[in-house]
C-alpha cells in the first residue's frame, strides 16, 4: 500500500539516522538494542529461506498475528516464522504456516482491517525466549499509556535491516491528536480500528517493522499498520487489537466467516 507521501508496505520500526548526528548518539535519544529475552513474543516473518519481511506476535502455540499487507499475495509455502531470538538471522526455532487468514475487509476502507492470522502446522515450544503475548480485555489508558514497540525495521529510509532487534518506547496519542498530526497526508481516515503512537521526530517505525507488536504493560495493543517513512515526526499507526478480538476469536475457533483463507497443500 503506498500513499502519496507514505510507503505503507509492511515495514517496521526503525530509527531515522540524522545525518548531522552520530548514529550512536541516535540510539541514546530514541531506540535501543533489545536484550536477550526482551519481547519473547516477537517473531520475524520471513520469505524462505530466511529473509526478513515483517514483524508479528505469538499469541498462542499455533497462532501468529501480523499485518494483512505483510502476507497479502504471498503463497503460504513461501513463508516461515522465526521465533525465540533477538537476531532474526539466528532464530531459536523456525515454524511454518499451514494457513493464512486475511481479514475479509482488508484495506477497505483504505488502511483499515490490515490484519492477518497465521496458523502454524506445529505447536510452538515455549521457553524463556519464546512466549505468547497477552491479549487485552480492557482498553489501556487513552492518551497517556507508555507503549513498547519492537522490530527489525531499517534504521533509515534506505538503510539495511539491523541484525539485532530494536526497542522503542512510544506514547499513545488520541485519535484527535493523531488526526491533526496526520492532516498533511491525504487519504488517511482513522477509525476505531486504529491506535496511534508517537514519541518525537527521529524515533519511530521504518521499513521492516510492519506487522510488529505494540505492547502496553505486557499486553498486545497494536500491530503496525502504516507509517510515514521514516520517523519524520508523524505518528505511527497500528491496528487496535481490542477492536479485532472478536474477529480473532472467531477465526481461531474455526467459526470465522470474515477471512480469506490461503491454505498450504501438504503432502
Ligand atoms: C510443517 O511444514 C514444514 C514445511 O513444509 C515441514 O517441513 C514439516 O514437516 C511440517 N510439520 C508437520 C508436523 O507437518
Amino acid at each position: 500500500m503506498t500513499l502519496p507521501k507514505f510507503i505503507v508496505l509492511c515495514l517496521s520500526v526503525g530509527f531515522l539516522h540524522n545525518i548531522f548526528v552520530a548514529s550512536q548518539a541516535h540510539f541514546i535519544v530514541g531506540g535501543q538494542n533489545a536484550a536477550v529475552g526482551d519481547a519473547p513474543y516477537q517473531i520475524s516473518l520471513q520469505i524462505l529461506p530466511g529473509s526478513h519481511l515483517c514483524g508479528g506476535a505469538i499469541i498462542s502455540e499455533r497462532w501468529i498475528l501480523t499485518a494483512g499487507h505483510c502476507v497479502k499475495g504471498y503463497p503460504v509455502y513461501l513463508l516461515q516464522v522465526a521465533t525465540g531470538s533477538i537476531f532474526h538471522a539466528q532464530p531459536g526455532a523456525v515454524y511454518y504456516p499451514e494457513s493464512i487468514y486475511l481479514h475479509c475487509n482488508y484495506d477497505t476502507p483504505k488502511y483499515h482491517n490490515d490484519i492477518a492470522l497465521l496458523r502454524l502446522n506445529e505447536s510452538i515450544v515455549f521457553d524463556a525466549l519464546t512466549q505468547p503475548v497477552a491479549l487485552p480485555d480492557t482498553p489501556f489508558p487513552q492518551g497517556t499509556a507508555q507503549l513498547l514497540f519492537t522490530g527489525w525495521g531499517s534504521q533509515s529510509v534506505a538503510g539495511s535491516l539491523p541484525a539485532q532487534l530494536k526497542r522503542v518506547q512510544q506514547q499513545h496519542i488520541t485519535s484527535q491528536v493523531c488526526r491533526n498530526l496526520l492532516s498533511p497526508y491525504e487519504d488517511v481516515q482513522l477509525g476505531a480500528c486504529h491506535v496511534c503512537a508517537y514519541r518525537q521526530a527521529n524515533i519511530g517505525a521504518c521499513h521492516g517493522d510492519s506487522g510488529g507488536p505494540l505492547v502496553y504493560e505486557g499486553t498486545l495493543v497494536g500491530i503496525l499498520n502504516f507509517f510515514v517513512p521514516c520517523a519524520q515526526g508523524v505518528p505511527d499507526v497500528f491496528m487496535n487489537i481490542i477492536y479485532y478480538r472478536d474477529w480473532m476469536r472467531q477465526t481461531m475457533s474455526g467459526n470465522g466467516k470474515c477471512g480469506q483463507v490461503y491454505k498450504q497443500q501438504i503432502g
